[in-house]
């Protein structure tokens, strides 16, 4: 066993000396770079420009353009994609007097010739190795389109469904969204930068855009440093650990400071205490914007505050090209500051091997082999089918027979496509897209499919309800299609309202009113309100936005060709006015202990406290028990790691995957806890009859919180442990007592 540990500890050493010795050669080869360039070179790195216009038809903007990246005033590329003309205006970049090549970035947020299911989607799957592989593919797709970068992944918590974005995050959990920040940056990246089919991820928007007020996009944000360091901070920190290259900063402010002339973010927290060493890319003229926020007088001025803070790439406000020079003339920037930037760039730009071969990336032969792989479309699959939440199945209505013979397809996305592939799509075909339609027809083949819209998403006329009140009336089964379009979830999409559009809950009502069972399929970009569905329909399968395969993977799971394993990743409450609603919530002085009784109870005298759907929530076709539950110790010392076991069973009979949760709540402690926190997961497929052990295991640092004075801590005392199949759903319980 020694000479075991002896060996792993050499080869550790030498592994970490072999990085260390990589590390100093390609910091020797950007000296060497530095020494040659002139201030404006120097300030041309940290200028990014989008090339909408640099590939389009010739304007003034474009020779514009052109003109800077031709003189070296250009470190990267946003929005040029494709071979040929990363290509082309690479070859641009390299008429430059130090050749130095662009970076070429984009966002690839879901996939990139494939889609995949949007983010908030395929995180309702807890299933990290699928969540990784659609990472790899988007990677593998877009690098060989001459992509070198992706704005990607999003890690904001977000708790808040008006706002739009939150279709493009993990959710509303901490632990959950850091454990999918890591996949995500890990698939976009591979183990080591440098792959020609990997890309550099980004993660976004440093930091706490998720809690922008009022789910209003680009708005303030203020919470305590407890807050943040405790829910907003930990993905990002989880995407540094897994090697993350770049940073974007965010629109919004936090307690009163925009995040991209924020020091305490960038410089303190970021590139400090965390000892980051990639750089930090602006939002999209978030730098720009610091003069309407009233922070920065004029493009000076947020030149200054940015650079100084800790943004070393300005996104379209040119207001490092056009101030930095003379800021460092007239000695408000130290041009060491600007040096540090650069050389975080130019390191990127020689781990990605773009010294050595500029063109590396862009290959025509790859492109067309790699963006046609069917290969990809059975990835795509699978994360749609595992990102599928059954919210409702009352007296298992489904899944269906396959011998169904006359089926009412009803609803306004019954034959969406575009909408399937929701926000972010930019570069795959949405045409593609599989429809509910189609992947229904392709599953049952024999059966007599009647589709009728009967209204549009957003339509106010109840001329088409007839139509599809007799469809249901002359079918075996019913399936209704509802839900968003893709537009009204992604950026600057926030909504006051978010109950279903238009007159779609009066169809369902119109429809049900038959008498028939309906089954219900909702699509969005966000939780949504749907009371009347809630109580009425006989199934809810919630859908998000599937991407490609979304009408088969629905389809698989209508006819129990999948057995639903998804899990919601957020929250959905009963209305707006519950918002923000989390289930890791504070107990608080007044808590309501029988919900009968809320008088002068921390409550709402209209409505409950609890969600529609809580956090964790999903059904599977098959039932779990869960039982043998054991502690490795009642009494553990505070650097010890407890280990928590028990014994899962598929008590169904058909197999099924469960996620199995563990939630933990630290009693009392000097800042009040939540009443319970995720701590861990597993997703595990069982055949029916069958068991498995699973063993959770809570590190010292699963049992810390953060104190605003003292930093993150742990005190002992009693922890209590939940385990369950959701948030609201318990199955065991035990606890121990911290020494
Ligand atoms: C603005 C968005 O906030 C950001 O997420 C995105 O990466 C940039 N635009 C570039 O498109």
């Amino acid at each position: 066993m020694n000479k075991i540990f002896s060996f792993i500890f050499l080869l550790t050493a030498f592994m970490a000396s072999q990085g260390h010795a990589q590390r100093k050669a390609i910091e020797q080869r950007v000296d060497s770079v530095m020494k040659l360039m002139t201030l404006p070179e120097k300030i041309g790195q940290l200028n990014q420009y989008s090339g909408r216009e640099v590939t389009g038809p010739s304007s003034d903007r474009k020779n514009y353009l052109l003109n800077d990246i031709k003189n070296g005033m250009v470190g990267s590329m946003l929005n040029v994609k494709g071979v040929k003309d990363t290509r082309e205006i690479q070859a641009i970049a390299l008429q430059s007097r130090l050749k130095i090549p662009l970076l070429f970035s984009l966002d690839v947020i879901h996939g990139y010739k494939t889609v995949f299911p949007i983010p908030l989607a395929e995180s309702a799957s807890w299933d990290l190795s699928i969540i990784r592989k659609s990472a790899e593919v988007a990677a593998e797709e877009s690098a060989a389109s001459g992509i070198h970068w992706t704005f990607a992944p999003m890690v904001d918590i977000a708790r808040d469904p008006r706002w739009g974005r939150v279709m493009e995050g993990a959710g509303e959990d901490t632990y959950l969204g850091s454990q999918i920040a890591r996949a995500r940056v890990l698939g976009f990246q591979g183990d080591k930068l440098g792959s020609v089919d990997r890309i550099m991820a980004c993660a976004k928007h440093f930091a706490a855009y998720g809690a922008s007020m009022a789910g209003r996009d680009y708005n303030p944000v203020d919470m305590s440093r407890q807050q943040l360091h405790e829910i907003y901070l930990p993905p990002f920190k989880a995407a540094t650990d897994a090697g993350v290259a770049t940073f974007m900063n965010s629109f919004n402010t936090l307690n009163g400071i925009p995040a991209t002339g924020n020091s305490y973010l960038q410089r303190d927290i970021l590139k400090k205490q965390w000892n980051y060493k990639g750089f930090v890319v602006s939002d999209w003229a978030s730098i720009k914007e610091m003069t309407p926020w009233g922070f920065a007088k004029n493009l000076s001025e947020a030149a200054e505050k940015a650079i100084i803070a800790g943004s070393d790439m300005d996104m379209e406000s040119e207001a490092y090209k056009k101030e930095l020079e003379k800021l460092v003339n007239n000695g408000k920037v130290d041009v060491k500051i600007i040096d540090e930037a650069v050389k975080r760039i130019l390191y990127k730009k020689f781990e990605l091997g773009l010294f050595d071969n500029p063109y590396r990336f862009s290959d025509e032969k790859r492109e067309q082999k790699v963006m046609n792989d069917p290969k990809y479309k059975e990835v795509a699959k699978s994360a749609a089918q595992r990102s599928i939440v059954l919210l409702k199945n009352a007296n298992n209505t489904l899944p269906l027979s396959k011998a169904t013979n006359n089926i009412a397809l009803i609803g306004p996305l019954v034959n969406a496509k575009r909408d399937q592939a929701g926000s972010w799509v930019v570069y795959a075909d949405t045409a593609n897209m599989v429809s509910v339609y189609e992947g229904v027809k392709q599953k049952v083949k024999a059966a007599k499919l009647n589709v009728v819209e009967g209204t549009a998403i957003t339509d106010t006329s109840t001329a088409g309800f007839k139509d599809a009140v007799n469809a249901a009336k002359n079918a075996d089964a019913v399936v209704m299609v509802l839900g968003e379009n893709w537009d009204m979830s992604g950026e600057a999409k926030s909504r006051t309202d978010i109950s279903l559009p238009g007159k779609q809950e009066e169809l369902f009502n119109a429809v049900k009113a038959t008498g028939k069972p309906v089954i219900v399929v909702l699509m969005a970009g966000r939780p949504l309100v749907f009371n009347s569905i809630v109580e009425e329909a006989d199934a809810i399968v919630y859908a998000w936005f599937l991407g490609d395969q979304g009408g088969n993977a629905i389809a698989d799971v209508l006819f129990g060709d999948y057995n639903p394993s998804g899990k919601l990743p957020i929250s959905f409450p009963r209305n707006v006015g519950q918002i923000p609603i989390f289930y890791n919530f504070y107990n608080t002085g007044r808590p309501v202990t029988k919900p009968t009784d809320i008088r002068y109870k921390s409550a709402y005298i209209d409505a409950p406290n609890d969600p529609q759907y809580a956090f964790g929530h999903g059904l599977s076709y098959t039932t779990f028990s869960y039982s043998d539950l054991k502690l490795s110790s009642t009494n553990p010392q505070k650097n010890e790691n407890v280990k928590v076991s028990f014994k899962l069973t598929n008590t169904g009979k058909v197999i099924g995957e469960e996620v199995a949760q563990l939630y933990m709540q630290d009693t009392f402690a000097s800042v009040v806890r939540p009443v319970k926190e995720l701590k861990d997961f597993a997703k595990v497929t069982l055949k029916p009859g069958e068991s498995k052990e699973i063993t959770f295991e809570l590190t010292p640092e699963k049992l810390s919180f953060y104190h605003e004075e003292k930093g993150w801590m742990i005190e002992p005392g009693e922890f209590r442990l939940m385990i369950g199949t959701a948030s609201n759903d318990i199955k065991l319980k035990t606890s121990f007592e911290l020494k």
